[in-house]
């Protein structure tokens, strides 16, 4: 679509209190300024992010992301405000969309809508209960006459409850002509882009005004927006997969990555976490387990199971307090509390309660190899790098610090002593 997109980001974003920068902050996996590419990427190849604050910090950001995106560093001290941010932008195209960069809920299809409509400038317009913090649009006749910012409004002004959405459509030629001939004569003494609506009229163009979800265009400016934001983004993800075949109990109390995919039927139980680029294929991930970063194939987790980054199982079960790191489980059974980490862990292999794959020295991780069929007995410890070949049996309570060959059994035991009647020697109590 010949379109270009300008996404204004130098704000200071000060109601943030944070020193990440504002569009930086992360929803549901992915930061807003990406949520906001994103869409844009939907409908255009030509798209500039104005930066300023912490300019560096977003761009390198950014770019690790994406390859094809314009920056601009918005010239604020001289020409601070939304209308001195496009201040030098150049679109490729003959229509501009400019959007905030801390709209991380809208989609492309309201971004679409935008395009669609047939004004010199289509502006976005929200009807809100509680129009406060938002440039009122002045409508007359149906048709828009300007965009008045809250702090420059009169009494009656003030009462407008149609607001300025902050996302426009418009021939990029107006933006050419109209931004240098922008002012700053207002409470804020800053350039604003919302002035250009009144030039435009003057000139007799059309501003139209598109009506637009809330939920969308509502500007992320705080912790509790980014919040809000986040319960919004993640009911859209989890009523879309439960659309697409995943069961899910008490969806509210599930949390999952934008970035986590799924495949095929998967039961999630309640207040599990499937996190970073997750792939869930027919698998049943019981209650309060956490998914990171791994790939789960045909098989379940907890509940109370844990499975970090880097870690593939395959037709496998790990039970409650499990935790299993960078590991690869192909045809495992692990019921009760371990930790197996940096392990591969073959076929019809049983790992018994409490096996501890003991991975670190203090200075360096090591590698665990269990092959198939081998059963791992109780409360061992695996003291990595080890090699246990296939069809090996280890008793439980072994401390394990060489290989073992195929088909050996392995015993390390501190014998057992038993001494009869010491507890009524011990408590001189009559027995
Ligand atoms: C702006 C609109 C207001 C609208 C509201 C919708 C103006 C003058 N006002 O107000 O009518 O109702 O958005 O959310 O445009 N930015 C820059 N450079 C700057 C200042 C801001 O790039 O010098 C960016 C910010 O990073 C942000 C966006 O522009 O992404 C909006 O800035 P913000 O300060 O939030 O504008 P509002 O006062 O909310
Ligand atoms: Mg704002």
């Amino acid at each position: 679509m010949s379109i270009s997109v300008v996404i204004l980001s130098a704000g200071k974003g000060t109601r943030m209190k944070s020193d990440t920068p504002k569009v930086l902050h992360k929803i549901s996996g992915k930061s807003m300024i990406s949520h906001a590419i994103d869409a844009s990427k939907k409908i255009s190849d030509d798209i500039t992010v104005v930066l300023y604050h912490q300019a560096k910090r977003v761009k390198e950001a950014i770019e690790k992301e994406y390859k094809d995106i314009k920056f601009h560093i918005q010239d604020v001290e001289n020409f601070p405000g939304t209308g001195g941010a496009l201040r030098g932008v150049k679109p490729k195209y003959s229509r501009t969309l400019i959007l905030n960069g801390d709209m991380p809920l809208v989609t492309s299809n309201s971004l679409k809508a935008l395009i669609d409509g047939d004004g010199d400038i289509n502006l976005s317009v929200i009807k809100l209960d509680n129009p406060s913090g938002y440039g009122r649009v002045v409508i007359e006749n149906r048709t828009v006459k300007q965009i008045v910012e809250e702090k420059d409004c009169n009494s009656t002004q003030k009462e407008i409850d149609s607001v300025n959405g902050g996302v426009y459509s418009l021939k990029s030629e107006l933006l050419e002509r109209y931004i240098p001939k922008l002012n700053n004569s207002n409470s804020q003494k800053e350039y604003y882009l919302t002035d250009i609506i009144e030039m435009a009229v003057e000139e007799g163009k059309i501003v139209k005004a598109i009506f637009v979800p809330e939920e969308e265009f509502k500007g992320v400016n705080s912790k509790l927006d980014l919040a809000t934001a986040e319960v919004i983004m993640q009911k859209r993800i989890k009523d879309n997969l439960m659309l697409n075949g995943t069961i899910m109990h008490l969806p509210d109390t599930i949390y999952i990555d934008i970035n986590a995919s799924f495949e095929g039927e998967s039961i999630i139980e309640s207040g599990v976490s499937i996190l970073g680029k997750s792939k869930i294929i027919k698998s049943h991930i019981k209650s309060n387990s956490v998914v990171e970063e791994s790939i789960i194939d045909n098989s379940s987790i907890g509940p109370m199971g844990r499975v970090r980054p880097q870690s593939h199982l395959k037709n496998t079960h790990i039970g409650n307090f499990v935790e299993v790191k960078k590991s690869k489980l192909d045809g495992v059974k692990a019921g009760h509390l371990s930790y197996l980490g940096d392990a591969t862990i073959g076929e019809g292999s049983n790992i018994g309660a409490g096996v501890i794959t003991c991975n670190y020295d203090g200075k360096a991780k090591y590698k665990t190899t269990i092959g198939k069929n081998v059963f791992v007995g109780s409360d061992t410890q695996i003291i990595a790098p080890v090699n246990i070949e296939d069809e090996v049996m280890i008793g439980a309570g072994t401390t394990v610090t060489r290989d073992i060959k195929r088909g050996s059994l392995a015993i390390s035991r501190t014998p057992l002593k038993i001494v009869a009647d010491f507890f009524y020697k011990f408590f001189k109590k009559a027995k």
